[in-house]
């Protein structure tokens, strides 16, 4: 296949296609990487441990091409806490709350637990986190949300070039003057924790701040017409998540992926209720609750996972589909079937390709 889309960034990191995304599932970053884009394994719900062997894992599924790995790494979090610790904090009022969702959807104890029941996070935690992103051979290294500069400065240091992700103005230039080389603007319409501006207007704002370094447009992107807009808009390539949900690597339970299969634009919520931090989801019998009349406000990071964690091991267990839920975007509406992640990125490549030509008549 002739490769026209392939750019100065596709140079840079060695893939062929601009295309790049953002998995919980090696499985699904490798087999993004393998289709010539960037797989990028977000790690922030492993202990240090579980990571060091997904990122051999990630390799061994994917020896010929780079790849990266994302951590979620916000500031003004406890240096060092038990989960013990945070979990005691929190209030008798909210844990009460939480029960009735158990008792409510009939949830039956977790047998075992997830990231969210075992840990809290905390500076420590992502520093463990890091020693095992520093110590595997892992290409690229992205932030998802907080860009410490020793945190980029170890993964340079690693040979790994660095990415930053960027929902404002402000923040690109906190990334920039913590070293991140490259920056991903992401917009409102995203799956995950996201700010207010809107996808199409942050990209061209993000790209003018950027001081030269190449942007990469993300956050409702679901379609190759999309990723030649974010070209237009001088984005040098296009970062999803939520499309890759889809995928048949990724082996969502089979509940939450008809949820996301059904879902529309409209049916994403932003919501504190996941992590304490504004994070767009699918709404849910979760989401829902945490808005109703007397539901109390949720408590900020990481007291609200260390809230919510048992409850949310148990639902994923069990399969209680009121409940299940993901981060997902505004593109969920383009998540319409489960398919090989080659599939997709095939389709984003020819999307892409129509649109740019579909633009020829406009150069007269
Ligand atoms: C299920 C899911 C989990 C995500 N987790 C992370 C994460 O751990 N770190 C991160 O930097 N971004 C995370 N994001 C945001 C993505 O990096 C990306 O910016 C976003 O998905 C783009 O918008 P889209 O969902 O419309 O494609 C997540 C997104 C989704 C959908």
């Amino acid at each position: 296949m002739a490769e026209p889309l392939t750019n100065a960034l596709c140079r840079r990191l060695g893939i062929r296609l601009p295309v790049f995304g953002l998995a919980h599932r090696v499985e699904v970053a490798a087999a993004i990487s393998r289709a010539g884009g960037l797989g990028v394994y977000a790690a922030a719900r492993d202990g240090p441990h579980e990571l060091e062997d997904k990122l051999r894992l990630l390799r061994r599924l994917c020896p010929d091409h780079p790849v990266g790995v994302d951590l979620l790494l916000p500031t003004g979090l406890p240096g060092h806490n038990t989960r013990e610790a945070v979990a005691a904090a929190v209030p008798q009022g909210h844990r009460d709350f939480v029960r009735t969702l158990f008792d409510r959807h009939q949830v039956p104890p977790a047998t075992h637990g997830n990231f969210f029941s075992q840990y809290v996070r905390s500076q420590s935690l992502f520093e463990e986190q890091m020693d095992a992103v520093t110590a595997s051979d892992v290409d690229v290294f992205a932030a998802g949300v907080g860009t410490p500069p020793q945190v980029l400065a170890r993964a340079r240091a690693a040979g790994q070039q660095t990415i930053a992700l960027v929902g404002s103005v402000r923040h690109a230039g906190k990334a920039i003057a913590a070293g991140a080389e490259i920056l991903v603007a992401q917009g409102y319409d995203a799956g995950g924790h996201t700010g207010p501006i809107g996808t199409f207007t942050l990209v061209p704002q993000i790209v003018a701040a950027a001081q030269g370094r190449p942007v990469i447009a993300a956050g409702g992107i679901g379609t190759g017409a999309q990723v030649a807009a974010a070209f237009a808009l001088g984005a040098q390539g296009a970062w999803l998540g939520t499309l890759w949900l889809g995928t048949r690597e990724h082996e969502l339970p089979a509940a939450l992926a008809a949820k996301l299969i059904a879902a529309g634009s409209e049916d994403t919520v932003i919501t504190r209720a996941h992590s304490g931090k504004p994070c767009r989801v699918l709404r849910s019998a979760f989401s829902d609750a945490w808005e109703a009349p007397g539901a109390p406000q949720p408590l900020a990071m990481p007291y609200q996972q260390a809230l919510t964690g048992e409850l949310l091991a148990a639902v994923e267990e069990h399969e209680i589909a009121p409940l299940m839920y993901e981060a997902a975007g505004q593109s969920v509406d383009w998540l319409r079937r489960i398919e090989p992640v080659a599939d997709v990125m095939e389709r984003l490549v020819r999307e892409t390709r129509d649109a740019l030509r579909s633009m020829t008549p406009y150069m007269a």
